[in-house]
């Protein structure tokens, strides 16, 4: 779809500007969040960049009309101009969400599972605030650092804004450890919420959709004096980094966190057991509509606080904790059509197209329909009345039709066997349920998104190749892979003679992309456009596996579900089973691997800086047998934690085998080789001689 041409600023009164800037505002905002909280960008760089110049361009002619919340006086959710960036040295992270008694029941007994025990859990019930969560760094007893989540490992800097909001103390009462990191929630009670949106109106300012959005961009101001005109509270909760251990359960926390001066909900409640957790849902449910801020749930977190540590995380969610929600919201509307995407890797996605719909405050247009199973599965039709549900921040769901009220003619919707995109055949995998295009490389759809992604900003941000030019070469052949990307200085003189360039820009051009030959690990990986593998993972990728070489080797073992990579991958802090099949489903394919490694060889990819730290940084470990205490899984992660590597087999490279019961020759090879061998108390003492990360 191309939007009409924008008018020049000059032909604009006053009231289209404003309604424009509006809209520009709410649309930057939207691919802001996209881009750098869910890593999952909507639009590409240079349609952003285009909306970010008409504000400016606007902002120019009418700076009378300057909005409180501007995009040019506010930043995308990762730090850019106006704040400083904090580092999360411990990332903030997720809650996986349970919708009913058995998700939760399941919760626990994953739990239990990966402890290797059988008693049930004493929790801590909390209302879950849909606000934002925020990063308080003590030392001393003081207020030293604020930050916002960010995109998880790094985040802005807010501490002048934080410093005018009353229910954080600039310092602790009584005694500290000498370094603490407290963790909350910032939001915007109802009544605060409704009040500052009426003054916005009367001040021809910003209004906002609903609390949450309030409290963010009344948090991230570059001015804290509109900060510190804003209603913001805030209940502490979690714990980040400290310098010494405070307290032994997570309850004896909340009550320390009370004592240094903190608000904490009192609607939380120490529940004796995880069977009482239904009950404290229904009571919460209840009381719901009457709070003075909204809630979407409770979050329970398993109370002794050794449990947890030794439970840690599972991709970017904790084992510890779980968000159990309230039912989500649904309305009823009219199915316009069903219109299929072609994704970056060519997934062929059913979407439901809307009789516009208002579902608990978001007026909703669309939905998706995940796959050709689900349409068939809720036979639904063009033409249909269909029930949505939209539940926080997901995509809206179709949940079913109302089959009364189907129109005569109404025929089952016939899945395309042909890529819309390229009219390539659509393949669907023998177990699978996506259909693909299988134009691969050739399917415009797929390799030109691929070549701008890897252009872009974030990734090689290689200046002169944006859309167009990316299309335009892509169309003469020149560029068919990333690695013919650096193919193109050989082509100057040809570049030069096309329409629009000239011998100056050609130049520019070959200039750009010699610069970017020498580029770090992160950008590598995250400019490979794996699906899911967004600027943060591709960061906690790059820090774990360090160099390129070591990357690639075990992203080829990766690619083989038996292997122990493959369940190790996950082991690193906020990767996930789904991250970890992406990259499966991405060097599985040689292809891919072959064209990665093309470009790796073409570049000089700089290491990174690998976590570090942990008494077995650098060494490797491998497991063999069945240990008294330790589930596998669990020690894994544990080695990891203090920085181990762990291996599958015994070599020449391995620093440590641990030896468990009905261990196999393993054992045996280890001694051969002189390598140290250990049982788990052997193990637990070597742990033991330093802090783990
Ligand atoms: S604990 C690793 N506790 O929910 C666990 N989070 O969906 C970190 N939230 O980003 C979170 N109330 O912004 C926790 N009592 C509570 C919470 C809470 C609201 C938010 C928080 C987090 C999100 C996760």
């Amino acid at each position: 779809m191309t939007p009409a041409p924008p008018k020049p600023p000059e032909a604009l009164d006053e009231d289209a500007a404003a309604r424009e800037l509006a809209e520009l505002a709410a649309a930057i905002a939207r691919h802001d969040r996209a881009y750098h909280e869910l890593d999952a960008p909507l639009v590409s760089d240079a349609e952003y960049d285009a909306l970010r110049r008409r504000n400016e361009v606007l902002e120019a002619r009418f700076p009378q009309l300057i909005r409180p919340d501007s995009p040019s006086r506010r930043v995308g959710a990762a730090p850019a101009a106006g704040f400083a960036k904090v580092i999360h040295r411990l990332p903030m992270l997720s809650l996986g969400n349970a919708f009913a008694p058995e998700e939760f029941a399941e919760f626990c007994d994953r739990a239990r599972r990966f402890l290797g025990s059988s008693m049930p859990f004493a929790m801590v019930g909390e209302p879950k605030i849909d606000g934002l969560s925020l990063s308080l760094t003590y030392a001393q007893g003081q207020l030293l650092r604020a930050g916002t989540r960010g995109d998880g490992s790094e985040g802005e800097d807010v501490t002048a804004n934080v410093r005018t909001i009353a229910a954080i103390p600039p310092r602790l009462h009584g005694r500290s450890p000498a370094l603490i990191e407290v963790r909350g929630e910032v939001f915007m009670s109802k009544a605060d919420f409704l009040a500052l949106n009426a003054a916005q109106e009367r001040a021809g300012g910003k209004v906002f959709a609903n609390p949450r959005n309030a409290a963010a961009g009344s948090l991230r101001q570059l001015d804290p004096t509109i900060t510190a005109a804003r209603p913001l509270s805030f209940f502490a909760y979690a714990m980040g980094e400290a310098s010494e251990p405070v307290a032994a359960t997570h309850w004896a926390y909340l009550q320390r966190l009370r004592h240094w001066g903190f608000a904490v909900n009192p609607l939380s409640r120490h529940l004796e057991s995880e069977t009482d957790a239904p009950g404290f849902q229904a009571e919460m449910a209840a009381q719901r509509a009457g709070l003075a801020y909204d809630i979407d749930g409770v979050v329970y977190k398993i109370d002794d606080l050794a449990l947890q540590n030794r439970l840690g995380f599972v991709g970017r969610e904790p084992r510890w904790a779980i968000a159990w929600k309230f039912p989500a919201e649904q309305a009823t509307t009219r199915l316009l059509d069903i219109q299929i995407q072609v994704g970056r890797t060519g997934a062929l996605t059913p979407v439901a197209v809307l009789e516009p719909v208002n579902v608990g405050g978001v007026l909703v247009r669309h939905a998706t329909l995940h796959n050709e199973d689900e349409i068939a599965r809720l036979d639904v039709r063009v033409g249909d009345s269909v029930r949505i549900q939209r539940a926080g921040d997901v995509i809206p769901q179709v949940l079913g039709i109302v089959l009364e009220a189907r129109p005569a003619g109404a025929h089952p919707f016939q899945f395309p066997r042909r890529c819309p995109v390229c009219g390539s055949h659509a393949v669907r995998a023998e177990g699978e349920v996506v259909w693909r295009c299988s134009g691969g490389l050739t399917c415009p759809a797929q390799v030109e998104e691929r070549l701008i992604h890897f252009a872009s900003r974030g990734a090689f941000d290689i200046e002169g190749l944006g859309e167009k030019s990316v299309h335009e070469f892509h169309e003469l052949g020149w560029i068919r892979s990333p690695a013919d990307v650096f193919r193109l200085p050989a082509r100057e003189a040809e570049i030069a003679g096309l329409e629009g360039w000239g011998e100056q820009s050609a130049a520019n051009l070959v200039r750009a992309i010699g610069e970017r030959r020498r580029i770090g690990l992160a950008r590598f990986i995250y400019a490979l456009g794996i699906r899911r593998i967004g600027a943060a993972n591709a960061r906690l990728l790059a820090r774990h596996y360090g160099d390129v070489e070591t990357f690639l080797q075990r992203m080829r073992e990766v690619a083989d579900p038996a292997s122990e990579e493959r369940a190790a991958v996950t082991s690193i802090i906020g990767i996930g089973p789904a991250i970890a099949e992406e990259l499966a489903e991405f060097f599985g394919e040689e292809r891919n691997f072959r064209a990665v490694r093309e470009l790796a060889d073409a570049l000089d990819i700089q290491p990174e800086e690998t976590a570090g730290g942990g008494v077995l940084a650098g060494r490797t470990v491998v497991f063999t047998g069945t240990l008294p205490t330790l589930s596998r899984p669990e020690a894994k992660a544990l080695a990891e934690r203090h920085g181990a590597k762990v291996t599958d087999s015994v070599s020449k490279r391995t620093d440590y085998v641990v030896v468990g019961a009905d261990a196999g020759s393993k054992a045996g090879k280890a001694s051969e080789l002189g390598i140290t061998v250990l049982d788990e108390e052997g193990f637990r003492a070597l742990l033991a001689q330093g802090p783990g990360r």
